[in-house]
């Protein structure tokens, strides 16, 4: 046995055990975050004798005699302080990676009170954080150096935010003492264990299944197959994916899965898994999406009775794109390509399900929808729907990854068949198996201009490896396509993609949902037009750039709101000023569109003076949120600490769709903005006396009509709105990015410096797609580990400037448009073209060899 310290109190441990276990399970420290199990991410840092150290790969006997120290074990006033600090800064986004941040953040300010940005960097660079870039966590830290230091007082006001204030965010408080409650935090009285045995072959037809071994090990309390499923099949959009593989069925890649093991803890689970035999034919599996679509090719989805690999192809044209091009003074065409980008969030996806007694089941989630995980655990567990309620607890980042069902519908049917609360975690390394992946694209791209450089025609080949499940393959080449002419003022284009089904992993949604792929294609090309026509790369977007009242290359009038011209205006002295530097532009739509019904909705319910915000739309980090507590805040000029919002619960809570698109802001925040003024009118004939409004509710819904692809209109609508954004990469003399600049076209910002996260985040995100991250899949299976799969880190970060654009002209949500995609799209390209200005090479691959960020 080893003895320790925690928080002031000794405790005694069998030597081998892990710290982290025993932190969080025995004591309940829950500021100690479970992000990969592997001594990689850093989220469960703790100070043993005041040095940062990631209890999870700790044994007690390594901890023999030490003092560690968790959040919970703060004083008070540093609790104060890293609240106020981390709070004010905004530097809590999905706020996983936070506590453990804190902690570094006392390590170095203990030692050094008065440190520089470079310091605080380098204090937190063994910690990853998905969302912020980091930029302002250093912030933060740096703040909360100055009021130690200062010895300042703290007070946190309780004032009106209206639109544009920055403050301390709804969600941002509890995040940093690590009271936000994610779903691996949830424990309940007589809460069993589960995990899947995964298939050992990409492609094999599982002959038998033999569970007797795992039955007999003590403390298994059971074992389901897909025998033992009211439903075989669940999916985001399309009912493929199988959530357990049965005797006799194909798999599909090396993440299905085929028996799920349940036990009283842990350690028992991954004995009886151990103990599963499975028989398999193996079959030969089509890794490489050319070959798949050739004739004879393996079929993914055999059980779907279909001689074809190709989920969906998507065709697109508009004006006489041949002629246009044929005639062209100046005209290129490059194949371009770009990998998996893993999602990387900080939380493994997990949930807790419990069986209510109506013999319905409570989930409690980590993602993006409460309502699309309610309908698609209905599949599985063969309840109708209002049998489900779904409650997001905290999401520790999604940014795509979190859209498709994972282990949900088996922990519901699990607690339904055994009648116990059941909590199901992915491994790090089985969440990088197992959920979909931004789709590796090939983009060959024709683009032609005149003699001055004014964009004439473009006709585009996109062929994406959508993996083995449709998930959402199809909406993501749809966008790919729909947005492969860029924000440009020209109408004859030809689109064509292909998905194609492989034995990979599954590709889906990935923030910026197919255009961070083509982007990548149209910007190159146009900087090769600019060699051409001989004029720089700012000018030919600048002369190109679409403006109010033009056409969008997909027919749709760009409003009043467009202003990719604000952005090229607000980096044109970045531009000019230095030497190296690569710039590229973006649009993106803000809402689903096409034709769908994309509805935002929310209910104000008054109570006990108090204004609650309901809607069921997920806070995965991108603070929507604060969005929605700011909109009714602003309207009413009632301070913050009157309104209150709840994560997202399908039973409460109104649908307000998925956390995809860019879409709450401006969908779900424009059906706050009525229900406000509905509560408004009422407000003001009571006197502004919201006891006396007690029980009411108000209720609004908005749906703005978009036009489905193909439409047969002259101007078509596709979405309701668009943002813009012109993004620069300065490069220092030795290759190394020296600045990123970020100009961002928002309408109105609501929470100015939460804007400003999203930039930060979403460039630093895309310098590794750009750089530095490259999921190796070796047939089928992901061979990179969360640690060297390529994620900056805080001291490799350069200088970065985000400047937020507004602009009137969207008649919605206050003006307010929204950039969580956006933010991540043009990075790429522009990073490429300082490269290309630097060495002369003209990289055509994701990410870019040769670079000072290589791996050798
Ligand atoms: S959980 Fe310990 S480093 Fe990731
Ligand atoms: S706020 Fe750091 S990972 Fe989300």
């Amino acid at each position: 046995m080893s003895k320790f310290f925690v928080n002031g109190k000794e405790y005694e441990l069998a030597d081998e055990k892990k710290v982290m276990g025993f932190l969080r399970d025995e004591l309940k420290l829950l500021s100690v975050k479970d992000g990969c199990a592997e001594g990689a991410c850093g989220a469960c840092t703790v100070l043993a004798d005041g040095i940062p150290t990631k209890v999870c790969v700790q044994t007690a006997k390594r901890m023999e005699g030490k003092h560690i120290i968790t959040v919970e074990g703060l004083s008070d006033r540093e609790k104060e302080v890293y609240k106020y600090a981390f709070g004010k800064a905004q530097a809590v986004q999905c706020g996983f990676c936070i506590p453990g941040m804190v902690m570094c953040a006392k390590s170095l300010i203990d030692k050094n009170n008065n440190p520089t940005r470079i310091e605080c960097a380098d204090a937190i660079k063994n910690n990853y954080c998905r969302c912020t870039g980091y930029k302002k966590i250093i912030d933060a830290i740096m703040l909360a150096a100055k009021i130690i230091r200062e010895n300042t007082p703290i007070s946190f006001e309780n004032k009106v935010m209206e639109l544009g204030d920055s403050d301390i965010r709804v969600d941002a408080i509890d995040k940093t003492m690590g009271t936000a409650k994610y779903a691996d935090d949830i424990y309940l009285d007589n809460m069993i264990y589960g995990s899947c045995v995964r298939a050992a072959y990409p492609r094999a037809r599982v002959k038998s299944i033999n569970l007797e071994e795992a039955k007999k090990l003590d403390g298994v309390v059971g074992i389901l197959t897909a025998k033992d499923l009211p439903g075989k099949m669940t999916g985001h959009l399309k009912k493929d994916w199988f959530a357990l593989i049965d005797v006799g069925d194909i798999t599909h890649s090396l993440g299905d899965a085929i028996v799920a093991v349940y036990a009283k803890d842990k350690e028992t689970v991954e004995k009886a898994k151990a103990l599963v035999k499975i028989e398999y034919e193996e079959l030969p599996a089509v890794f490489d999406r050319y070959e798949a679509m050739k004739e004879g090719a393996p079929i993914v989805h055999e059980e779907e009775d279909t001689k074809t690999n190709i989920l969906v192809e998507k065709h697109i044209k508009r004006g006489d794109p041949d002629t246009a091009i044929k005639n062209a003074k100046f005209k290129v065409t490059k194949t371009y390509k770009t990998p998996y980008t893993e999602h990387a969030f900080l939380e493994p996806e997990c949930a807790v399900a419990l069986p209510l007694q109506d013999g319905g089941v409570m989930l409690y989630s980590s993602d993006q929808s409460t309502y699309d995980t309610r309908r698609e655990c209905s599949y599985i567990t063969g309840l109708p729907e209002e049998k489900i309620i779904v409650e997001n607890s905290y999401v520790g980042g999604a940014f795509g990854g979190k859209e498709d069902m994972t282990i949900q519908p088996l922990a519901c049917v699990a607690a339904l068949k055994f009648k116990v609360p059941v909590k199901m975690k992915l491994t790090r390394q089985e969440s990088m198996q197992v959920h979909p992946k931004r789709h590796p694209m090939d983009v060959t791209m024709t683009t032609a201009c005149d003699e001055n450089g004014i964009l004439v025609g473009m006709k585009c080949e996109v062929v994406s490896d959508t993996g083995c499940y449709a998930s959402l393959g199809g909406p993501v080449l749809e966008r790919a396509c729909t947005h492969a002419a860029g924000p440009y003022n020209y109408q004859n284009v030809e689109i064509h993609g292909t998905a194609v089904y492989t034995n990979n992993p599954p590709a889906g949604a990935f923030r910026g949902f197919g255009v961070t792929q083509t982007c990548f294609a149209t910007e190159m090309n146009i900087d090769l037009l600019a060699d051409m026509v001989g004029i720089d790369y700012w000018e030919i977007r600048k002369r190109n750039a679409i403006k109010p009242g033009q056409v969008l290359p997909n027919g749709q009038i760009a409003d009043e709101s467009t202003g990719l011209e604000e952005t090229l205006d607000a980096v044109k002295d970045y531009y000019y000023n230095n030497k190296y530097v690569g710039i590229a532009c973006a649009m993106k739509n803000a809402g689903v569109g096409v034709g769908l019904p994309d509805y935002g909705r929310c209910k104000l319910i008054v109570n006990n003076g108090l204004v609650e915000v309901h809607s069921a739309a997920s806070e995965n980090g991108q603070g929507i949120g604060q969005v929605l507590v700011q909109t009714v805040s602003n309207e009413l000029k009632l301070p913050i600490d009157k309104i209150v919002w709840k994560n997202s619960n399908s039973n409460n809570d109104p649908d307000s769709g998925c956390s995809s698109g860019s879409r709450h802001t401006l969908i779900t925040g424009e059906a706050c903005l009525r229900a406000t003024r509905e509560l408004c009118k009422d407000f003001i004939a009571n006197g502004k006396d919201l006891n006396k409004l007690n029980g009411k509710e108000y209720v609004a819904d908005f749906f703005e009509p978009t036009d489905k692809l193909g439409a047969d209109k002259e101007f078509p609508v596709s979405h309701v709105g668009y943002g813009f954004a012109t993004q620069l990469c300065i490069l220092n003399e030795d290759g190394t990015i020296k600045e990123m600049v970020g100009a961002h076209e928002v309408g109105k910002a609501v929470n100015k410096l939460g804007v400003e996260g999203q930039i930060e985040g979403g460039m630093v995100m895309s310098m590794g797609y750009a750089l530095t991250e490259n999921l190796k899949v070796v047939e089928g299976k992901v061979t990179a580990k969360y640690g060297t799969y390529g994620l900056f880190r805080a001291n490799k970060v350069p200088e970065l400037t985000s400047i937020v654009v507004e602009k009137a002209g969207m008649k919605f949500a206050n003006g307010a448009i929204g950039c969580g995609e956006i933010t991540a799209i043009p990075t790429a390209p522009a990073i490429a073209l300082a490269y290309y200005r630097k060495d002369k090479e003209f990289r055509t691959e994701l990410p870019l060899v040769n670079t000072p960020y290589s791996k050798k």
